[in-house]
């Protein structure tokens, strides 16, 4: 098989990717390890950037996020017993971000990639990429016990943290850059409505605590957690106790409770891999970097590695120019490295860290005072948290 560009990953950044070159008319196959079922059954994040949004109206695959997508205009954070609203739209100049889950987005993008009659192939294993280096890269594959290989003009590895794409560079061409956070997130979904009608990130002597969304009846919170818990000791019950006492009294009081459909807990890092480009190997989303998602970067990142990508893979076949290529890797990171500083800044602000003491404890006390009283402080989290500008 021969395509002009080899997409390993249906995630969100495969899927994306995939669909902005097949509506530039730019062939493309994409290779998945697992199937479609089992990518949409992975509750991942919820809170889309503009330039997100602007991304599947390119795609033209936007029609339920704008019908169904949830607009907000600020968020709160919550700590010593109270709210402080964060005006986005205000302190941004008329910026918003969208409520709106990866799965719901992931579903979009594959329907509208099916409907097009675009190849992809789920259930593939020990994908490789071949010869990147060279003009004439090529990915190999087996499936239902045979071999296959397809030729390509280029390789996107949009294939995640734990992906095949990243491990094919040898040690010696790749930097890593990593962070790892002293516990992890456990989150539910839960059909209830929101505890508010904007987002709460609260900060508490107990731990953090998120009240999010997924629409008017569909909530998603997560809590801080351990590093050694599992989900089996987390009752349904211990879990709105423990988000209860975490959150100022009126929300608690406020708070609906019913039995959770999903549960689970995620680590939390920061890892960045540099360059993103190996010859035509092009490392796209998780692949690349990881953040922490307090501040709702993850998802957002991968889909302005596209961007970059794309307007580079389009100059290439339209202009006969490498220039958009060339600066992949630069043009990226420099946004990355943005939103790692900003998630992981947001991370240490909100969380409790098992070895932080009373020092600390007064620095986080003092960064959350200035940050509510300070209207450039407000200002700086408003414009990173809707989305530096790509
Ligand atoms: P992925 O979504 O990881 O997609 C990669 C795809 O590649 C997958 O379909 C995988 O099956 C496939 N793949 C992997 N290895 C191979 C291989 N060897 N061969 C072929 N295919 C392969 N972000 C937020 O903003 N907020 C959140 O709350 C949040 N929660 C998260 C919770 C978890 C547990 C994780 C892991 C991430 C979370 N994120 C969150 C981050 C966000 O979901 C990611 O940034 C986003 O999914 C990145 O998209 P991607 O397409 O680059 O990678
Ligand atoms: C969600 C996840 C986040 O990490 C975040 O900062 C906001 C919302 C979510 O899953 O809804």
């Amino acid at each position: 098989m021969r395509t002009q560009i080899a997409i390993i990953g249906s995630g969100p950044s495969g899927l994306l990717l995939g669909q902005l070159l097949t509506e530039a008319g730019i062939d493309n196959v994409i290779i998945d390890r697992v199937d479609r079922e089992y990518i949409l059954g992975r509750v991942r994040a919820g809170v889309l950037e503009e330039g997100t949004v602007a991304l599947m109206d390119h795609a033209k695959a936007s029609r339920r996020l704008h019908a169904e997508g949830l607009p907000h205009d600020g968020f709160s954070l919550a700590f010593d017993g109270r709210d402080h609203r964060i005006d986005l739209f205000g302190l941004t100049g008329g910026k918003r971000v969208t409520v709106y889950g990866q799965t719901e987005l992931t579903r979009d993008l594959m329907d509208r990639r099916e409907a097009g009659g675009a190849t992809t192939i789920y259930d593939a294993t020990d994908v490789q990429p071949h010869d990147f280096e060279t003009a004439k890269p090529y990915i190999t594959f087996q499936k239902d016990g045979t071999a296959h290989r397809i030729d390509c003009d280029f390789i996107a590895g949009c294939d995640g943290f734990h992906g095949a794409s990243r491990k094919a560079v040898p040690d010696r061409a790749i930097t890593g850059y990593e962070r790892v956070y002293p516990f992890g997130w456990l989150g539910i979904l839960s059909d209830v409505a929101p505890v508010s009608h904007e987002l709460i990130y609260a900060n508490h002597p107990r731990g953090f605590a998120l009240c999010s969304m997924r629409s008017e009846t569909r909530s998603r919170y997560y809590i801080q957690c351990a590093l050694d818990e599992t989900v089996e000791s987390w009752t349904d019950d211990r879990f709105w106790d423990e988000l209860r006492r975490r959150l100022p009294a009126h929300h608690a009081e406020a708070l609906e409770t019913a039995p959770s459909f999903e549960k689970s807990i995620a680590p939390l890092r920061s890892f960045v891999a540099e360059p993103m480009r190996f010859g035509r190997l092009f490392l796209v989303g998780d692949a690349a970097h990881i953040v922490p998602p307090t501040g709702a970067k993850g998802l957002n990142l991968a889909a302005s590695d596209v961007n970059y990508l794309f307007a580079g893979l389009l100059e290439h076949y339209a202009e006969s120019s490498n220039a958009g290529i060339d600066a992949y890797s630069q043009r990226a990171l420099a946004r990355v490295w943005k939103a790692v500083r900003f998630s992981w800044w947001m991370t240490t602000m909100m969380h409790r860290f098992p070895d932080s003491g009373p020092f600390d404890q007064k620095i986080q006390e003092a960064e959350l005072d200035y940050l509510t009283h300070s209207q450039a402080a407000s200002k700086a989290l408003a414009e990173n948290y809707v989305g530096l500008p790509y």
